[in-house]
């Protein structure tokens, strides 16, 4: 790429370059040249009154990659599961969800603050499924005293759970209870196409399962701003007045639109890539003096792993400054470890950069501890 400064290439350039190894969320990967040339170039509309052409095919793509009739363009993932909640729960109902998932942990408690529904969270086991026993016994209803179970929620994949991707086989024993019950299920699919990718597997078998699939534009495909919630044709219809009802009606939004346009059809194949890079970072930070991590286990894009002093203890903070203060940023896992994320602004230099200052903050810290 030109890095003349007077050139669109090279400003485009200048923008997507930070000095910074920036591992620590695949939330910060920038617009693409074609994302920014498709959102100068796109048609729009006003959305709200269905008027934009921009928003419209975005809505038809993404239904048809996830298998679903109908979907819908909102701002954030948040959103986009908020309005899942409030448009298959009556106000009140409760809400099975796992206890790492980010709808309980990460979303502001948003059931309980805008549809009065308890959130009721079961033992995420560590590949981010849920004990099919577990949760059988865990659907409420049928005694007078009880809210009833109005949602089962699931994470694919599973973020705090290291990445890890549900097969099509995990997720239809997951949600085999629930279908027994008459219980819809949302997923949180975030990452439904990094699960997709590591699993060979289309989106749309991994989306049958579920009666509605929230995914994200803007993590690992790169897209600026935006998320799709999809499902039958009626619930869309019910989820637009839900995404109203919580201000993310937009009107010109075909311009962020067409970033996700390009994010759905250029940059699903190349998360292998990122994926790659995630097994040559654990590969290489297994091989660490003081580092603990289980390769094994990383399957996506997300991988967790605890810096540890001379007597075994996690050190995870001042690792994590110290290899910021060189550069490379991580985040603090406040649940087991710290957070290494790849996405498409890392590259394979990146990734041994970071095994590179890894290395030396691991010598450098472990004894600083011992004393
Ligand atoms: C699994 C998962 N679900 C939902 C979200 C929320 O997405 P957003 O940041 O767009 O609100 C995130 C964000 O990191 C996530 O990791």
């Amino acid at each position: 790429m030109s890095t003349d400064p007077d050139t669109y290439e090279g400003q485009i350039g200048a923008l997507a370059s930070t000095a910074a190894t920036d591992l620590r969320s695949d939330t910060v990967t920038r617009p693409t040249p074609a994302m920014r040339e498709a959102m100068y170039r796109a048609e729009v509309g006003d959305d709200v009154y269905g008027e934009d052409p921009t928003v419209n095919r975005l809505e038809e793509l993404a239904a048809e990659a996830v298998g679903k009739e109908a979907a819908l363009f909102v701002p954030t993932g948040t959103m986009g599961n908020a309005i899942a909640i409030l448009t298959h729960c009556r106000r009140g109902d409760e809400v099975i969800v796992g206890d790492r998932a980010h709808i309980y942990l990460y979303e502001v408690g948003g059931a309980a603050r805008l549809n009065g529904s308890p959130a009721r969270a079961i033992p995420n086991l560590p590949d981010g499924g849920l004990d099919p026993q577990r949760l059988l016994a865990s659907f409420l209803g049928d005694d007078v005293h009880e809210a009833r179970t109005g949602l089962l929620c699931v994470e694919n994949t599973h973020n705090m759970c290291g990445g890890r991707a549900l097969s099509p086989a995990t997720l239809r024993a997951l949600v085999a209870p629930a279908r027994q019950r008459g219980v819809p299920v949302h997923m949180d699919g975030a990452r439904l196409f990094n699960a997709a990718v590591s699993l060979g597997a289309p989106a749309r078998e991994l989306a049958a399962e579920v009666d509605s699939v929230m995914f994200c534009l803007s993590k690992g495909l790169s897209a600026p701003v935006g998320s799709m919630l999809a499902g039958s044709r009626d619930f869309i219809a019910q989820a637009r007045r839900g995404r109203k009802l919580l201000g993310g009606g937009m009107r010109q939004a075909g311009v962020l639109a067409a970033a996700g346009i390009v994010g759905l059809t250029e940059m699903v194949e190349r998360l292998a890539d990122d994926h790659a890079n995630a097994q040559r970072l654990a590969q290489g930070l297994a091989e660490i003096p003081g580092i603990r991590i289980a390769p094994e286990t990383v399957q996506t894009n997300i991988l967790f792993f605890d810096a540890l002093d001379a007597d075994g203890q996690p050190q995870n903070e001042a690792f994590t400054s110290a290899a910021a203060s060189q550069g490379v940023l991580l985040s603090g896992g406040d649940l087991g470890g710290i957070r290494a994320v790849t996405h498409s602004g890392i590259s394979v230099a990146d990734i041994d950069r970071a095994l590179q200052v890894a290395r030396s903050v691991a010598q450098q810290t472990a004894p600083a501890v011992r004393r």
